[in-house]
């Protein structure tokens, strides 16, 4: 299994094409935002360091993220093979992150960018909704996406909070972080000949054919 690194802006859907691509594939998923997301909620001293950054809509450091990279990906659900949603989203990044992988002699794998444009995106920004608990994905306003029952994970029982991140604001930040910083790296993976696109349609299971093909051609 070649693992697969997602190139998406802010709401393109990383998070949800890998809860299912985990599910078909059993993958190991790296979220850095989850990840910065459970500290913050644990309280400890890197979750506080983070959380005002993330609450702008700016990147964290680029040394806080690779000591995250260079430690999860060690874990054993990775051995196989692991989708990286978030990570690299700087040039800096994608450089270590190629060295990190020299030095273990694995390969990057497949690059899949995920095409949507930002008025959509901003629309899923403001009505989606996820589990603190288990990280489940969910949208308001799509009849697909919805929990079975208003605010309640279906899978297992929690309260769904609304990113703090999840604001109008918040998410043009983002987005204009992800235009300057996180958009290069499309030419960078370009050059490498590593680079897919797939289109985010309005169902979420056309976009996982789409990134199954992909992968089933690779
Ligand atoms: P992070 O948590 O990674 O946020 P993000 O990249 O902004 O991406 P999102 O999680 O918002 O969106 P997504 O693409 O996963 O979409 P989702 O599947 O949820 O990062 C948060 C912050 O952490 C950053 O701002 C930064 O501060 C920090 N950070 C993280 N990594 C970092 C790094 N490497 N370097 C520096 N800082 C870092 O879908 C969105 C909505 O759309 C949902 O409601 C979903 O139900 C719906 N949806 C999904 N797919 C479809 C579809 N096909 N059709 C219709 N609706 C859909
Ligand atoms: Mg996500």
């Amino acid at each position: 299994m070649k693992n697969i690194i997602f190139l998406a802006p802010p709401n393109g859907g990383k998070g949800t094409l890998s809860e299912m691509l985990v599910s078909k594939y059993g993958y190991g998923h790296i979220s850095t935002g989850d990840l910065l997301r459970d500290e913050i909620n644990a309280g400890t001293k890197l979750g506080k360091e983070v959380e005002g950054i993330m609450k702008s809509g700016k990147l964290v450091t680029d040394d806080i993220i690779l000591k995250l990279i260079a430690n999860r990906i060690t874990k054993p659900d990775c051995e196989n093979g692991y989708i990286l949603d978030g990570f690299p989203r700087t040039k800096v990044q994608a450089e270590k992150y190629d060295e990190l992988l020299e030095s273990m002699g694995r390969d990057l794998g497949v690059v899949i960018y995920i095409k949507i444009e930002k008025e959509a995106a901003l629309q899923r920004s403001i009505s989606r909704i996820t589990c603190p608990k288990c990280k489940r994905i969910y949208n308001k306003v799509s009849s697909e996406m919805k929990p079975k029952v208003e605010w309640i994970c279906d899978d297992c029982g929690s309260e769904l909070i609304q990113r703090a991140d999840d604001q109008e604001e918040t998410f043009i930040k983002r987005f204009d972080e992800y235009m300057e910083k996180t958009m290069p790296l499309f030419d960078y993976y370009q050059s490498k000949g590593v680079l897919k696109t797939i289109n985010s349609h309005t169902s979420k299971y056309d976009t996982f054919d789409e990134a199954v093909k992909v992968l089933e051609e690779n």
